[in-house]
């Protein structure tokens, strides 16, 4: 492999990568080596437009930018001398002549790179006493898109990523030198199921999302790392966290999951964390209907008409449905449940919809994978019980099954003698449940999710529920310290659960909650850590 040397540090190199290309897969980039950047980003070709990434390379007079100047064996680079100092000063100052002093009331502020490269690369005061050039303000690009053409700096992210990327092609660059501006094509809006990703890849506020701008100052926001939960793709995310409240999804960077993107729909997936429409309460059927519970009275009515059922009939009248959306070890403490109390009959439903070659996965749940290796099967088996009459009890982990691949609604289920449900949301479940036990989102929980492709993901508590509400896992090992089963105490502690994951189920030997990280890695096998670090 070929050896540069950047600022004193010898560094190998794949063959036919540029400098930045080197130095972002060495995970220095911006990272111990800064070389500023705008029309550069990792996932998309090379522009070479804004120059702002300028290096001295010894032996070559003038120089060179980073992103385009491809890695020799014994290349000598500089990025900290006077000239690439100057150079670095000029371009800021030609960007900013221009540019609206708009910081105050800018929704990028805080987290723009202007605002940033400005600071630690640019010059202290304009030498400009002409006017700033005007141009379009608030210009509605599309459903999810705003655009303020004055704020743009014409890095061309934008056009390449969608010409790239979801190859729409929406957006192009109109007229010519100082007159060019990004537009959509007459007629057109920029509408595909990945346009939010144009807000995040744009360097400054001239890109912004209908859906989160002016909703909060960034810098309140905590970034926690999480995993969406929209489809089998498990597209890793980081989630913006300001008191207790998620108030948006951004693409984490996970170059063997998602590389730098997450669609539209997933994105918005966030809105499900805090709905109204959370099952916040327990509830027990009384003879009025459904009423309010205590969780532990609810509990103690689930566990007492199971028992009835178990020493009347056996096990074989149960049946209990897996959740796709729950976490492997919520999974795992389902089988222990099962196996402790001689159930057989079980599956998980798995809710289906559009997918396409880039990252949306048919299935639209995120843990369907781990909930088969540990093995449960498509329900059809439980739906055909159900409706052949086999089944008088159901405990089902979430409402997939109400989908139209399984039972369609909750009809087949109004004459069984007893239905426990463990739901984040309200549903029609409702309708026929006995006992109804609110339970926590990934975004709510420590656990790890197994996506299409076999990786495990970890996710953790971002915020807390503000209701009384457990992991699936744990309300299990309540319900099973109720009914006496073998093994069960009562006590939850999902790092053992997770740990005991690999040696109850040998797919998941080395792939714990602790040791995934935050990348995660593939059942059976721990492979070599994907590809992060710059930003993007
Ligand atoms: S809108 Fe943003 S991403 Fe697009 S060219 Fe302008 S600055 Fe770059
Ligand atoms: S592709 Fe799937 S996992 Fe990725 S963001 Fe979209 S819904 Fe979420
Ligand atoms: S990042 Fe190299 S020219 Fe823009």
């Amino acid at each position: 492999m070929p050896q540069i040397t950047v600022d004193g540090e010898v560094i190998e190199v794949a063959a036919g990568r540029t400098i930045l290309q080197a130095l972002d897969d060495a995970g220095l980039l911006m990272n111990g080596v800064d070389v500023p950047h705008y029309c550069w980003h990792p996932k998309l070709t090379i522009d070479g437009s804004c120059r702002l990434c300028q290096v001295e390379v010894e032996g070559i007079p003038k120089l060179q930018i980073a992103c385009n100047t491809p890695v020799k064996d014994g290349m000598v680079v500089h990025t900290k001398t006077d000239r690439v100092k100057r150079a670095r000063e000029g371009v800021m100052e030609l960007l900013l002549i221009n540019h609206p002093l708009d910081c105050p009331i800018c929704d990028q502020a805080g987290e723009c790179k202007l605002q940033d490269y400005a600071y630690e690369y640019g010059v202290t005061h304009a030498r400009t006493k002409e006017p700033r050039r005007a141009a379009k303000k608030r210009v509605d690009l599309g459903p999810t898109i705003v655009f303020d053409q004055e704020r743009c700096i014409l890095c061309r992210r934008c056009v390449r990523f969608c010409r790239e990327i979801p190859q729409t092609g929406e957006l192009a660059v109109f007229h010519r030198g100082d007159r060019s501006v990004i537009e959509t094509f007459p007629g057109a809006e920029l509408d595909n199921p990945y346009s939010m990703n144009v807000a995040d890849i744009c360097p400054v506020g001239a890109l912004t999302t209908k859906d989160f701008r002016f909703k909060i100052r960034v810098w309140f926001l905590n970034d926690v790392p999480g995993v969406c939960t929209g489809c089998a793709n498990g597209c890793n995310v980081h989630l913006g966290v300001a008191t207790n409240k998620v108030y948006r999804y951004l693409p984490r960077r996970n170059d063997a999951v998602n590389d730098t993107w997450i669609c539209d729909a997933g994105r918005m997936t966030y809105k499900e964390i805090g709905a109204e429409s959370r099952l916040q309460r327990a509830y027990v059927r009384g003879p009025g209907g459904l009423q309010e519970s205590g969780y532990k009275a609810a509990l103690e009515h689930a566990a007492s008409r199971l028992r009835a059922l178990l020493d009347a009939k056996g096990p074989g009248v149960i049946a209990a449905l897996a959740s796709p959306h729950a976490t492997n070890e919520d999974l795992l403490q389902l089988r222990r449940f099962l196996d402790a109390a001689g159930v057989q009959n079980a599956g998980v439903a798995v809710p289906i919809g559009p997918a396409d070659e880039l990252l949306i996965k048919a299935e639209k749940a995120a843990n369907a994978t781990g909930a088969r290796a540990l093995g449960f099967a498509d329900a059809a088996g439980v739906v055909d019980r159900i409706r052949g009459g086999g089944v008088e009890a159901l405990i089902a982990l979430g409402h997939d099954v109400l989908d139209p691949a399984y039972l369609g609604g909750e009809a087949a289920l109004a004459g069984l003698d007893t239905v426990i449900v463990l739901d984040t949301h309200r549903s029609e479940l409702e309708r026929v449940a006995h006992v109804l036990l609110p339970v926590r989102v990934a975004a709510e929980k420590h656990g790890t999710l197994t996506n299409h492709a076999g990786r495990v993901q970890r996710v953790r508590p971002a915020v807390e529920p503000a209701f009384e509400a457990y992991a699936d896992g744990e309300v299990l090992a309540k319900l099973g310290a109720r009914l006496g089963l073998a093994g069960f105490d009562g006590k939850w502690d999902v790092r053992a659960v997770s740990r005991a994951l690999g040696r109850e189920c040998p797919a998941f030997v080395g792939v714990d909650v602790e040791s995934v990280g935050d990348e995660g890695r593939s059942l059976a096998t721990v492979v070599a850590g994907a590809t992060t670090g710059a930003s993007v």
